[in-house]
């Protein structure tokens, strides 16, 4: 589970938008509902687009897939793009809000064409439903 800038703030940053659960609480949320299905979650965030593009790379040796809320890069970076494309794991990209019902300039994703899927608009069951599609087409 990859997390980038800002979703550290959740549960203050803007409730109306976000919810008011943590990242922690999800994150909780997400190793109960792996430990059910035998699966363990390393979970990751970070605020720098490169220490994200290097965690993209490092999981080439330990993951078999990732449930990814790129935050604001989803919609600048090229970089993250191309780091999905080179580590070749199926990636959901995922977003607590609809990014499709805000303003335009998040309706474009550099990273969606990368991804396995989108799940987007659930707030913090878009998680819960991105790990289930990951994990069942893990088998
Ligand atoms: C977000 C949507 C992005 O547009 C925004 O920049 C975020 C959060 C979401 O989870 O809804 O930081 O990825």
């Amino acid at each position: 589970m990859l997390n980038g800038p800002n979703l550290n703030l959740l549960g203050t940053r803007e409730p109306e938008t976000y919810g008011t659960d943590t990242l922690d609480d999800i994150v909780a949320d997400l190793r109960t509902q792996a430990a059910d299905r035998g699966a363990e979650i390393r979970d990751v965030q970070s605020n720098s687009e490169g220490t994200l593009v290097d965690t993209l790379h490092d999981a080439r040796s330990w993951a078999a897939g990732v449930v990814f809320n790129p935050g604001a890069y989803t919609h600048t970076s090229i970089a993250l793009r191309d780091a999905i494309a080179a580590v070749e794991l199926p990636v959901i990209e995922t977003h607590l809000s609809n990014v499709h019902a805000r303003e335009e300039f998040r309706h474009h994703s550099y990273l969606s064409a990368m991804c396995l899927g989108v799940v987007c608009g659930f707030g913090r069951d878009s998680y819960r439903l991105a790990l289930d599609a990951l994990l069942t087409h893990l088998g």
